[in-house]
């Protein structure tokens, strides 16, 4: 009876993994999927992550009963925190409704499906490029997706022109969506100052801001830093949405672990619109599992592991730094045409090469270097053993 069901596609992302897994070759490189990688290429689990699952592990009242619909309720507090800030108005009024979800993708998904039913807009403007997951996730929602202008592939920076102009023709109450910090795939991100004129015409033309928060933490090192356009939206009073992720700056990946944040009016207002929350998860998966969201609450709960999370936290984001230093040392010694300034600027995970489909198809076949089609190489997944190798296959690729 499936015999008429046609072969898909790989994912562009996770299917770059799939490749990768079946390349028997030594020096293959994975730049493809944001996870972090140490210096050996190998996996990380945090040590403060290890700890807190000695603790869960050593607890024995604790049981595997069903979570509520919403998740565990000292997690979604702690999120809540964590993104808008422990003295944020918002909270302090009662204002955000939490749930615990699978992930950023999971709470993009879920605060999706609320909108599509709850909301009087349809239309989410998504920025261009963006994560390659977003437009199915809110497609599939039942939301009508459009662009605005992000990126400038001939500065490597924001097209803030063209993101203002784009958003001041977005029908009145348009959802848009922005990422929090370290935009996906490109690395760029508004300045401060942009953030506020931003922020200004939204806030005048009545759009809806839904924030991606897959890094927080990773952009600066700092988790305050990496939140501050997420608060500048709270801090004026007006609704917004954030999926919070904890797969990067846990290293939770596999986990699972993730929240979604609706920020309202008033106290009444949240209270109504997390009775509807739960009745989108319940069909969806019913509740959220148990063993990440402890973890998460654990670490976030107690001082002394909340400062060991920073640091270990810290030193992956630096470890990440260097490595864009160091490539971008080695391109210029080794006289790689371009100008290759880009590397140091942009943040986050990526780096948004510039490098076309058909340099990335020679490198992968050459030199098998596995990463996006689009030219982004997750710079987590580079070390110092493996930067040489990759300079020589971006330099036979530019000069080939
Ligand atoms: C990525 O962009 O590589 C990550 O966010 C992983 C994913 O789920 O695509």
């Amino acid at each position: 009876v499936f015999a008429a069901v046609v072969q898909a596609p790989e994912d562009p992302i996770l299917g770059v993994t799939v490749a990768y897994n079946k390349d028997p070759s030594p020096v293959k490189v994975n730049l493809g999927v944001g996870a972090y990688r140490t210096e050996e290429g190998k996996p990380l689990v945090l040590n403060v992550v290890r700890r807190a699952e000695q603790l869960l592990v050593n607890d024995r009242s604790r049981v595997k009963e069903y979570l509520p619909i919403t998740g565990l309720a000292d997690f979604n507090k702690l999120s809540a925190k964590l993104i808008f800030g422990s003295d944020s108005p918002a909270i302090r009024e009662n204002r955000v409704t939490t749930a615990q979800c699978l992930s950023g993708t999971g709470s993009l998904r879920v605060g999706a499906e609320f909108l599509a039913k709850h909301y009087h807009e349809r239309t989410i403007y998504i920025p261009s490029p963006t994560w390659g997951n977003h437009t199915k996730v809110f497609a599939l929602a039942g939301l009508s997706v459009k662009t605005y202008r992000y990126y400038d592939p001939a500065t490597r920076g924001l097209n803030f022109q063209g993101l203002l102009e784009d958003l001041a023709s977005a029908p009145s109450g348009a959802i848009v969506l922005l990422h929090a910090c370290a935009h996906n795939p490109t690395g760029v991100d508004p300045t401060l100052d942009q953030w506020e004129q931003i922020r200004q015409l939204m806030r005048s033309k009545g759009l809806l801001p839904f924030f991606d928060s897959a890094y927080q933490g990773f952009a600066s090192g700092s988790l305050d830093a990496d939140a501050q356009s997420v608060r500048m939206f709270v801090a004026d009073g007006g609704e917004c949405l954030a999926a919070q992720s904890y797969a990067k700056n846990m290293g939770l990946y596999g986990e699972r672990v993730g929240a979604l944040s609706i920020v309202c009016r008033s106290a009444d207002v949240a209270v109504k619109v997390e009775s509807q929350l739960k009745l989108v998860i319940r069909p969806m998966y019913s509740n959220p599992p148990i063993h990440g969201a402890s973890i998460v609450a654990t670490i976030l709960k107690d001082s002394d592991m909340y400062n060991e999370w920073t640091i270990e936290l810290k030193a992956m984001a630096d470890r990440i730094i260097s490595m864009r230093h160091q490539l971008f040392d080695a391109l210029r010694t080794r006289g790689t045409p371009g100008d290759w300034s880009h590397i140091i600027k942009q943040i986050g995970m990526f780096t948004f090469t510039g490098l076309n489909k058909e340099q990335v198809a020679f490198m992968t076949k050459e030199y098998h270097i596995y990463m996006t089609s689009d030219g982004r190489i997750s710079m987590a997944g580079l070390s110092s053993r493996t930067v040489p190798h990759l300079v020589e296959a971006i330099h036979a690729a530019v000069t080939g």
